[in-house]
């Protein structure tokens, strides 16, 4: 069963999605590195030349690329605003539980204070806009998720036996529907 990791930017996705590979010894997939290679450009550079709208696609185009290649037992981070398309939920939650790491506005504040690599956060008014993205996003993310697991001022293991343990009964649940 695959587990995938929805959320905020600054979230964690990539950082928990790499340790939890580990532990379960399941390979790790980030699909915003999975657009850069296929697209042979960086995320930046798409949104430059392509716009947003055409990243949006890429990455519905990326969930689909997953399922239809039998994807199963990995750790799969997604980009931030993947679950803003309503179409990816039923792509997402059709590839294996899904997990929403949530976060305060706050705390992506102080992680990504120094950000230069995602092109929603180039403005002057960072903290007003990430407040202004969030409100719009968590109602998504929750809409999205199989499991909420609330990530501020938590070290990675606390999150990582947080994942396990709400995670179970469905993933359990959901094995059993694709493989009974
Ligand atoms: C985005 C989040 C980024 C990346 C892109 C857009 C978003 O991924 O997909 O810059 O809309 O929130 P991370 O959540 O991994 O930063």
């Amino acid at each position: 069963m695959n587990i995938i990791l929805i959320g905020f930017m600054g979230s964690g996705k990539s950082t928990m999605g790499i340790r939890l590979s580990y532990r379960m010894k399941q390979p790790y997939i980030d699909t915003d590195k999975y657009i850069e290679r296929k697209a042979g450009r960086s995320i930046s550079e798409i949104f430059e030349t392509d716009g947003e709208d055409a990243f949006r696609q890429m990455e519905t185009e990326a969930l689909e690329a997953l399922i239809a290649d039998g994807i199963r037992d990995h750790v799969i981070a997604t980009g931030g605003g993947m679950p803003m398309k309503e179409e990816n939920h039923a792509l997402l939650r059709k590839l294996g539980v899904v997990i929403w790491l949530r976060i305060r506005p706050e705390s992506v504040l102080e992680r990504l204070a120094s950000d230069t690599s995602r092109p929603l956060l180039q403005r002057p008014d960072r903290e007003t806009l990430i407040r202004d993205l969030m409100e719009k996003r968590a109602p998504m993310y929750a809409k999205c998720a199989d499991v909420t697991v609330d990530v501020d001022d938590k070290r990675v293991e606390r999150i990582m036996d947080a994942i396990f343990t709400k995670s179970r009964g469905v993933w359990n649940r959901k094995k059993r529907m694709k493989y009974e």
